[in-house]
């Protein structure tokens, strides 16, 4: 039988992140499409890497195109999409991970249900729950159908899409984000920082030297 390896019934999520010198928590950007969630989700998981977090992003190319391919874009869809994007971020962010998405998720309903799956990971346990910061990506309408980078929104405004998010479908903007970002008035590099600040004031991430 091997000998000196200590085993714990059950591992906590305090224990995880003690282990892993990092908190795992989800940062849920909502926003239209060309908004910049994944242009700024991007930015800001190759910064936390470089300052030595580990950090994940889930967006449309390895869900949509993966997990969810079997998925469309009707209000069932788009539920089920959310949903099953909430449970794999808590999954990484359990494991001690600073999960990423950058979905639409234009239902404010299916955001809270993801909120509430996070908050529901403490139960019966010492843990923390597990931090769920929802950025609102805020730009206008104009500004999104403006940008226009892959031609979608002239589709849809022609009829040749349907369920199009701002055109033919709704887009709910959050109540109560934790963070604002407005990539038409602020750089990139700026959207980061104010993220990053955000998130070293509430003493979530601690940057570690490397
Ligand atoms: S969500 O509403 O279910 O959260 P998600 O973020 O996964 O949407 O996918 C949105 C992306 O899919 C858009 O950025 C766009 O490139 C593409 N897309 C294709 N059809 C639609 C549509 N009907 N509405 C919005 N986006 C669409």
């Amino acid at each position: 039988m091997a000998s000196n390896i200590t085993w714990h019934p059950s591992l906590s999520r305090k224990e995880r992140n003690e282990y892993r010198g990092q908190k795992g928590m989800t940062i849920w950007f909502t926003g239209l499409s060309a908004s910049g969630k994944s242009t700024v989700a991007t930015a800001l998981e190759q910064h936390l890497l470089h300052l030595g977090l580990a950090s994940y992003r889930l967006d449309g190319d390895n869900v949509r195109f993966g997990l969810n391919k079997d998925l469309g874009f009707s209000e069932k869809d788009r539920n089920e999409n959310i949903r099953r994007i909430a449970e794999v971020a808590k999954l990484f962010a359990d494991s001690s991970t600073i999960a990423l998405t950058s979905f639409i998720s234009p239902y404010k309903a299916d955001r809270q249900t993801a909120r509430e799956l996070h908050a529901a990971s403490a139960a019966g346990s010492t843990d923390e729950p597990i931090p769920f910061i929802e950025v609102y990506v805020d730009v206008p309408i104009a500004v999104a159908e403006q940008r226009d980078p892959k031609g979608l929104y002239k589709k849809a405004r022609a009829g040749e899409i349907k369920d199009f998010t701002g055109i033919s479908a709704p887009y709910e903007a959050p109540d109560h984000p934790e963070i604002v970002i407005k990539t038409h008035e602020s750089s990139v590099e700026e959207c980061v920082a104010q993220i990053v600040e955000w998130l070293q004031a509430k003493g979530l991430i601690e940057l570690k030297s490397k």
